[in-house]
């Protein structure tokens, strides 16, 4: 199934469930048809304000800077049959692209919001990098259509591979090989060449349910993904913000281009709903300083509450070294039995040399 008709709609043609095509109309839609059936389908282009390139953007792309892994196409990184053949490219561009350095944009916690909001039915992602997990999308929400790093197994025998010896090879750049039967250890990501995961079939009849259809950061190129925003149901408004059109979105009456930055896109579309505020928040929460800052700006202890807590730590020592004094005395005991006497065990050092900080009365 390819993109539909990609023919603009004419500008004099006046939408059929939309008071105008733009974003404005279609945040009024969603509070007088009480919307709460959003579908999302998003691409690499929600994630480039993270840090993390888009794939196919002229200069900044990963594509377009791959020269350095001398592969013979680029998409090569991705081939199945290529990282058989040669898995160090790959293992290369995972070294940058691996989850837990990047920080989710707007744009996550704008989906974030919608969930919050009861309207998410379902978020289709061709992302790897777990982002929209990271901003508080629940799994079930979530459709990872070309998979992602959360896991990893042998490409052989299909052995799970630990997720701390993966994280540890991909830090180091090194391929990982699997302990069953040494075949070469893959995250869970979609290679051109291996078939996308069940989930993806079995929700792909949800955007034909949806009462609002929002498609951001893809240049929809990659089938069968590509196919998704042409399965919603003809009345139903469908967004998109992109910096460039894609796909067939712009051919249907409902149609909404958001030409630009998909995070200055989002801000302008949560402004138009009201709820620019919740979303600032939301987004604040993914602040990795905010763990920190809440640490320096922790209220200082009250004299009671320093006391409270040196006296804990003390009974604490007091306790440990009773314990230890026990352990000691059996000790002692067992060496009468034996012959040494507690006075020339005293004299090699006994306990002062463990605890020489502690006064032991003798
Ligand atoms: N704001 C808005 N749009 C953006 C931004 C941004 N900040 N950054 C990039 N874009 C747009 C680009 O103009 C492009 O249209 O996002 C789109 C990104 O397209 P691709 O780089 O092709 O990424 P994607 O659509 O996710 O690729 C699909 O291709 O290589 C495979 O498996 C890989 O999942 C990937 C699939």
């Amino acid at each position: 199934m390819g993109n539909e008709e990609s023919t603009m709609m004419d500008d004099t043609i006046a939408p059929s469930v939309l008071e105008a095509r733009n974003i404005e109309a279609v945040a009024k839609y969603i509070k007088v048809y009480d919307v709460k059936k959003v579908v999302l389908m998003v691409g690499a282009g929600i994630s480039t304000s993270a840090g993390i390139p888009d794939f196919r953007s002229p200069d900044t792309g990963i594509y377009a800077n791959l020269a350095f892994l001398d592969l013979p196409e680029p998409e090569d990184v991705f081939d199945i049959g290529f990282f058989r053949e040669n898995p160090k490219p790959f293992y290369a561009l995972a070294h940058e692209l691996y989850p837990g350095r990047y920080r989710p944009t707007i744009v996550h916690s704008f989906i974030r919001l919608l969930y919050e909001k009861g309207m998410l039915l379902k978020h289709f992602t061709q992302n790897i990098d777990c982002l929209e997990r990271q901003a508080g999308v629940p799994g079930d929400k979530i459709i990872e259509a070309h998979g992602s790093f959360a896991s990893q197994h042998c490409i052989d025998c299909k052995e799970l591979y630990p997720d701390e010896e993966m994280h540890e090879k991909v830090a180091k750049s090194e391929v990982p090989h699997c302990h069953k039967c040494n075949g070469l250890i893959k995250p869970d990501i979609v290679f051109f060449g291996e078939a996308l995961p069940s989930s993806f079939f079995d929700n792909r009849d949800l955007p034909a349910e949806a009462d609002l259809c929002i498609v951001m950061g893809t240049s929809l190129q990659v089938q069968p993904f590509a196919s998704l925003p042409s399965l919603c149901s003809e009345g139903v408004p469908r967004v998109l913000i992109n910096k460039e059109q894609v796909g067939g979105l712009g051919s249907r009456k409902d149609d909404v281009l958001l030409l630009g930055d998909c995070d200055a896109g989002v801000l302008r579309f949560a402004r138009a709903l009201g709820w620019e505020e919740e979303l600032e928040a939301l987004w604040e929460k993914t602040n990795p300083d905010l763990q920190s800052r809440a640490e320096e700006t922790a209220p200082p202890q009250t004299r009671d509450e320093r006391l409270h807590d040196e006296v804990e730590r003390l009974t604490e020592e007091v306790d440990r070294t009773l314990g230890l004094t026990e352990a000691y005395q059996r000790k002692v005991h067992e060496k009468l039995e034996s012959h040494e006497s507690p006075e020339a065990h005293r004299q090699s050092g006994g306990l002062g040399h463990v605890f020489p900080h502690l006064k032991l009365s003798h």
